[in-house]
């Protein structure tokens, strides 16, 4: 193994590392791409694409942050792509805050401009200066025209019903992910639009959009008569076995081999969320690579784990330090023990009598007044707070993910209090 001494800057590691492909095996920062990678969800793409098969029908596959969304839209869109089903462009648009109703739609009129319609409504740029009206350029040379006759198309005509209109007998699949972001309900509200006009027209373009939400109703902006023509998915958590699954489907590409232990720890903290899977698994892959071990066992896990936590992300490392920052030794482990207990109710939301229940278990007697007392300095009614307050008295986590990340933290925590028992530190 090389050592700090003779490999300063980790480039010996790297290389090994590298060389090995593990990080295109294991991707807890990017959505799956490539079916070979991508594990159980059989019955919801079926789902998908029976929704985009049937005529005047389009897609909404929602659900909370990081359970996989992106990564079953690719492959459903791929697969589609693969049998020629789309039968027409296949548009694809990854959202980000500057988007709008209108932004989304140009792509769609960069992809038809040479849509008879619209060209009656397109305008040069001579005419521009003429009218002196609001315009946006949408960028786009057109068909036989010069370059510097650029076009450009007031955004007013931008509208849920011209570009239904441009649309109507077109075939085609426009894939929006990350939709969440639009920060307007307006923009929300005219796509909830376009989507009703192309099921009245029977168009064969299909939209399928994608965002984090718990419920369908706040991607249409609470638009009324689009559920008919929407179908609707709510993307769960993935099972115990689907999370095995990656596990076992990443080291087996890798030969390393995990203990039983490993196994069913992983699957523990993971909590059904892909992304933990692929963090640990590509931390434990890493292990084994460095140090030329091919079987992962609880020692070098906790170094793994020592890595994933590293590597969390941001807003799950601010809001777990947040809560226990400034607090004295005892305090601090009081509040750990605390978030832990929250971390191990098994529901989504818990009381303080579930808290006080689960502190049992680990020999800490606090009161459920001293327990509420603690709970209200990390609590809040918003986003910035680990935990968010649903009603009185009951408790939410404001990411989801912050049970895995909890539990990365108390494995490490561990490690440290039987190092210091044994004298290590
Ligand atoms: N079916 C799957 N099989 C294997 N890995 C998966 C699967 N689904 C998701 N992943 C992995 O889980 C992680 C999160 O997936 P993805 O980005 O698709 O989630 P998301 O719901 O779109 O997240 P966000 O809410 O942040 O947009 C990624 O590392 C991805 O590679
Ligand atoms: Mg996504």
């Amino acid at each position: 193994m090389a050592t700090q001494v003779d490999d300063p800057y980790g480039i010996k590691k790297e290389e090994l590392i590298k060389d090995s492909g593990v990080r295109t095996i294991f991707t807890p920062n990017k959505p799956i791409n490539s079916i070979d990678l991508f594990m159980g969800r059989k019955d919801i793409v079926k789902s998908v694409i029976e929704g985009l098969n049937t005529p005047g029908q389009h897609l909404l596959l929602y659900g909370d942050r990081g359970v996989g969304k992106s990564s079953l839209a690719n492959i459903t869109v791929s697969i589609l792509d693969n049998s020629d089903m789309v039968n027409g462009k296949l548009i694809t648009k990854r959202c980000s805050s500057q988007d709008t109703f209108e932004t989304l739609a140009n792509e769609l009129i960069e992809e038809y401009i040479n849509e008879p319609y619209l060209s009656e409504k397109i305008i040069s740029s001579k005419h521009k200066e003429e009218a002196g009206a609001k315009i946006m350029g949408i960028g786009a040379s057109l068909g036989n025209e010069t370059q510097s006759s650029k076009k450009f198309i007031y955004s007013n005509d931008i509208t849920p019903s011209n570009i239904a209109k441009l649309l109507k007998d077109k075939k085609g699949l426009y894939l929006i992910d990350e939709f969440d972001i639009l920060e307007d309900d307006k923009d929300k509200h005219n796509l909830a639009q376009l989507i009703k006009l192309l099921s009245d027209y029977q168009s064969p373009f299909k939209i399928f959009v994608v965002g984090i939400s718990q419920s369908g109703t706040d991607l249409t902006a609470g638009h009324p008569s689009v559920n008919r023509c929407l179908k609707e998915i709510k993307l769960e958590r993935m099972t115990n076995k689907e999370i095995k699954d990656i596990i076992d489907n990443g080291m087996k590409k890798l030969s390393i081999e995990l203990s039983d232990q490993v196994n069913s720890l992983i699957i523990g903290i993971c909590n059904g969320y892909p992304h933990f899977a692929h963090l640990i698994g590509l931390k434990c892959a890493e292990e084994a690579i460095i140090n030329s071990i091919k079987k992962i066992t609880k020692s070098s896990f906790v170094n793994a784990i020592d890595n994933a936590v590293k590597d969390a992300e941001g807003t799950l490392k601010r809001l777990y330090d947040n809560a226990t920052q400034n607090a004295s030794e005892t305090k601090k482990r009081n509040i750990q023990l605390i978030l832990k207990a929250c971390s191990t109710c098994n529901h989504d939301d818990f009381t303080i009598n579930d808290i006080s229940k689960k502190l049992k278990n680990y020999a800490n007697e606090l009161s459920n007044k001293t327990v509420s007392d603690y709970i209200r300095q990390f609590t809040s009614d918003n986003s910035d707070s680990i935990l968010r307050r649903i009603k009185k008295g009951v408790y939410r986590f404001n990411d989801p993910r912050m049970v895995s990340y909890i539990k990365m933290k108390e494995n490490l925590l561990e490690r440290d209090r039987l190092a210091l028992k044994h004298g290590e530190i």
